[in-house]
Parts: structure tokens; C-alpha cells; sequence
């Protein structure tokens, strides 16, 4: 995902779920002075900096690290703090502890980040790694969504399937019963103790269709690998498919040009790191 602008401009959706969801775990998160905190995919940094920052003490740190370099230098241009770092860090690297000096963290946050991820077990491993013991790590990433479906269909016509080669790479649980379960089983294999696993259903609303493609625009992972010619059609044609599938309706109880997708899974994961 290297579309940093684009994201800026339309995360709202994925901001007001972080905000709901970090109301719910404030409290649950047992603050104590001079924390390491750290972001993982943190993105342009509006959740880091306007979410996370605000609910932490004032003698805390936070990191927020991302595989994309675009997203970081927006981040780091955008937000200047003593207590913020912001660094280029693929999560399921192997060396993911040296590139951030060996330090450890009291806390772990990800919002919206390890969907992307085809490689969970090296993932969780790298979060136990980052954790201090007893840390705390509140994980949030999309289960199921309609949106990898109509990825897979695009991923089998002629004109797309060369960028999308890895299409089944992403969102690991989309095709599995009980995405908690499995997850949870991953994390207690890792050495966490799981306190809160629950999915829920979240919408990605827009005021209007050319507003609902920009936000999926901004997160898709196969545009920047099409050259820039063909990109349009590429979005005209999921679009078109959205449409077909009415997965794109009026929200009656909305202003008249409000429109949302059909719900996204998201799971939510509490958890501590326990060995
Ligand atoms: C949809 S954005 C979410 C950004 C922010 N957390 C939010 O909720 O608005 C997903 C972010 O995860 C990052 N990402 C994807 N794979 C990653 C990986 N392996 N390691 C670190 N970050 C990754 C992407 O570059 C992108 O910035």
C-alpha cells in the first residue's frame, strides 16, 4: 500500500472503528509511567498521533512502525513529537527486534494491519518478540470481508491476474468457520494468554460511489503494480462488480446520497504475552 495521500483522505471509516474500539479498551489497559508503545501499521499516523497518543500517560513513548516507506515519511512529516518515532518495519521480517535497537514494548497496538499479512505465525512470533512479558497487545485486523471476494473474481479475469498472482496471500481467515478460534489458537501456541477474542461487523460508508472508490483505492494492494494507464479501468471494473453484486445500497436513514458496502469482519484480539 503506497497511496499515503489517498489514505489521508479517506480513513475515516477504519479512524471512527479504531476510536470506538480504544474507548472500549482504555480503562482495560492497566497504564502505568515510562511505557514503550507500538503501533503496527501505523499508516499516515492519524490513529497513532490522534487516537493512541491521548489515551497514554505523558511519561510514555510511542513508536509507530510500517512496511510502506510513502506511509512513513507522511507520517514523520506530518507529525513532530519528542515522544513519537516513526520507521519502515515489515512486521514478518525476520530481524524485525535489531531493526528497532532490541527495544521492547509495554504495549502493542495494530488497527486494520495484519490482514496483509500471508505469513500470521511469523507475525504473532515478531509481536511476542516486541512484547516485554506481561505486556499487553490489542490487535485488530479484518477477518472476512466482500471485498476479498470481488479481489479473487478480479484475479481471474485475463486483464488483472498478472498483478494479482498473490491475491490468496491476504486475509488468511476469509474462508475459515471460527476466524477467533483459530487465531486465539495461534496466539496460546505463541505464548500469549488470550483475554478478549470477538469479531464484529463494521461498514465502510461514503457519501457517494466516486467517495466509496477512493477509500478502496487507497487500500488495495494490487493498483500500484498496474501501470498508471490502466488503473482507472482496473477500479471501474471492481466498482462496476460492486454494483452488480448490490453491495453498495442507500443508507435510508442517512442524508439521500450516503451508500455502504456490505460488512467487513473485523477481529478484535486482547491478549497478554505470558512466557
Ligand atoms: C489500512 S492501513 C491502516 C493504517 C492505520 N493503522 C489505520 O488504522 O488507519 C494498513 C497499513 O498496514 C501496513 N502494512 C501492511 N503490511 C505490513 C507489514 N507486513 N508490516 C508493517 N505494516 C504493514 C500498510 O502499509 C498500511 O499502511
Amino acid at each position: 500500500m503506497e497511496h499515503a495521500e489517498l489514505y489521508a483522505q479517506s480513513n475515516s471509516n477504519q479512524y471512527k472503528d479504531n476510536e470506538k474500539i480504544l474507548q472500549e479498551y482504555k480503562n482495560k489497559l492497566n497504564w502505568v509511567e515510562n511505557e514503550q508503545i507500538l503501533d503496527i501499521g501505523c499508516g499516515t499516523g492519524n490513529t497513532t498521533v490522534d487516537l493512541i497518543l491521548p489515551i497514554i500517560p505523558k511519561s510514555a513513548s510511542l513508536t509507530g512502525i510500517d512496511i510502506s516507506k510513502d506511509m512513513i515519511k507522511f507520517a514523520q512529516k506530518t507529525y513532530k513529537n519528542d515522544k513519537l518515532r516513526f520507521t519502515t518495519l515489515d512486521i514478518a521480517a525476520d530481524n524485525v527486534t535489531e531493526i528497532l535497537g532490541n527495544e521492547t514494548f509495554n504495549k502493542i497496538f495494530s488497527f486494520y494491519c495484519l490482514h496483509w499479512i500471508p505469513d500470521q505465525r511469523k507475525a504473532a512470533e515478531n509481536i511476542w518478540k516486541l512484547l516485554k512479558t506481561g505486556g499487553m497487545a490489542l490487535i485488530v485486523f479484518i477477518a472476512k470481508s466482500s471485498l476479498f471476494s470481488l479481489y479473487k473474481w478480479l484475479s481471474e479475469q485475463p486483464k488483472w491476474k498478472e498483478y494479482m498472482l498473490d491475491v490468496n496471500n491476504y486475509a488468511s481467515y476469509q474462508d475459515v468457520q471460527n476466524p477467533c478460534e483459530i487465531y486465539s489458537e495461534l496466539l496460546h501456541a505463541t505464548g500469549f494468554k488470550v483475554i478478549e477474542c470477538y469479531e464484529k461487523e463494521t461498514s465502510v460508508n461514503a457519501r457517494t460511489i466516486k467517495e466509496l472508490e477512493k477509500a478502496l483505492k487507497a487500500v488495495n494492494p494490487f493498483i500500484n503494480r498496474m501501470p498508471i494507464d490502466i488503473q482507472g479501468e482496473y477500479m471501474n471494473c471492481l466498482m462496476n462488480k460492486i454494483l452488480d453484486h448490490n453491495l453498495v445500497k442507500t443508507n435510508e436513514s442517512e442524508p439521500q446520497n450516503i451508500s455502504y458496502i456490505k460488512p467487513n469482519q473485523l477481529l478484535i484480539t486482547y491478549c497478554q504475552k505470558i512466557s
